[in-house]
């Protein structure tokens, strides 16, 4: 039964004990607290640290900005001292690092540490994506994932989580505690808001006719270079539809199957959506590399259903 405490409207829930709630296993629950600890460092960075370039590149060629680096440090070391994981990659990593040897009860994560960090410096959201996997492998199809997350840095901080028993956003408070602030997030089957990525004069026909569709209905646009912001609008406002599809010359579009699109496509179908890569969905795809990118058309259910059906016919 909820109480109140003097001065507090109602009893906040944290993060902890609704993860306790959700009858998963401790090792999980105690994994998922500690990239919540570890978000805690990361937004003190984006907030405080060095906006220069590392000097290093990342294997997808992307100049690593000094926040990147520090970040995926800040991950990683946490992810290593949780004593609960195995293998870990990241998109600022150029090979899986194996935090310790296969053994019950472990679990694998891959991440982007600081998604859209090239923002920071205009002061626009960025983000921390996170998929995690029972066992050591982490090449299997995102639809194994026993929980994705994501953090968003903004005005506010925010954390979305799903292992598989509904969406949840928790925020940060004054206290820097994460507390619940929406429950089982769902979406509408359709909505006005469109949110497309890549040069338009390099998107083939059938993806220019849904954009023109979607114009000629009145959708809002709302696109602005960070993922999860960007997925953030569409799934907490529930309607409408985020894509970055394949452009000429780069037919799997931008987007990192492991490290961007599988937990985004985890949290967005456990809240009533779809995510594809306009043939199938995004959750099915058995990653071959590490690397692997893929287009994706995410959001709304009839949206994602109705670009399917325009690159069908183009
Ligand atoms: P990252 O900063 O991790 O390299 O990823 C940036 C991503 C993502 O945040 C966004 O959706 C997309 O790249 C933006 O790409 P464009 O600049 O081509 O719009
Ligand atoms: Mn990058
Ligand atoms: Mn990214
Ligand atoms: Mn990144």
């Amino acid at each position: 039964m909820p109480f109140s405490e003097p001065g507090k409207t109602k009893f906040q829930v944290d993060l902890r004990r609704h993860l306790r709630e959700q009858q998963i296993g401790d090792n999980l629950v105690h994994l998922i607290c500690e990239i919540a600890e570890a978000s805690k460092y990361v937004i003190n960075a984006v907030r405080t640290g060095d906006l220069g370039v590392a000097g290093t590149s990342n294997l997808y060629g992307e100049e690593q900005l000094a926040l990147d680096v520090l970040s995926d440090r800040i991950m990683r070391k946490r992810l290593i001292h949780s004593g609960v994981v195995c293998n870990i990659a990241s998109e600022e990593m150029d090979e899986i690092f194996q935090a310790q040897a296969d053994a019950a009860g472990l679990y694998s994560v891959a991440y982007d540490p600081l998604d859209g960090s090239s923002l920071v410096d205009v002061n626009l959201a960025v983000g921390t994506i996170v998929s995690i996997y029972e066992g050591c492998n982490l090449l299997q199809k995102g639809r194994n994932q026993v929980a994705a997350m994501y953090i968003l840095y903004g005005p506010r901080v925010s954390l979305v989580y799903s292992v598989g028993k509904g969406v949840h956003e928790f925020t940060m408070n004054h206290l820097m505690e994460y507390t619940l602030t929406r429950e089982n997030i769902t979406m509408n089957s359709e909505g006005n808001i469109y949110s497309p990525g890549g040069l338009r004069n390099k998107y083939n026909a059938g993806d220019e006719k849904f954009v023109r569709y979607l114009e000629d209905r009145g959708a809002k646009l709302r696109y602005s270079g960070g993922f999860v912001p960007d997925i953030n609008q569409v799934l907490m406002k529930g309607k409408g539809i985020f894509m970055y599809p394949a452009l000429n010359g780069s037919p799997n579009g931008k987007l990192r199957i492991l490290f961007e699109l599988n937990a985004m496509a985890y949290l967005v179908e456990h809240a009533g959506g779809a995510a594809t890569n306009g043939r199938q969905p995004l959750l099915d795809i058995e990653p071959v590399s590490l690397d692997q990118r893929a287009p994706v058309y995410i959001g709304c259910k009839n949206d994602v259903k109705k670009a399917m059906e325009f690159l069908a016919e183009a």
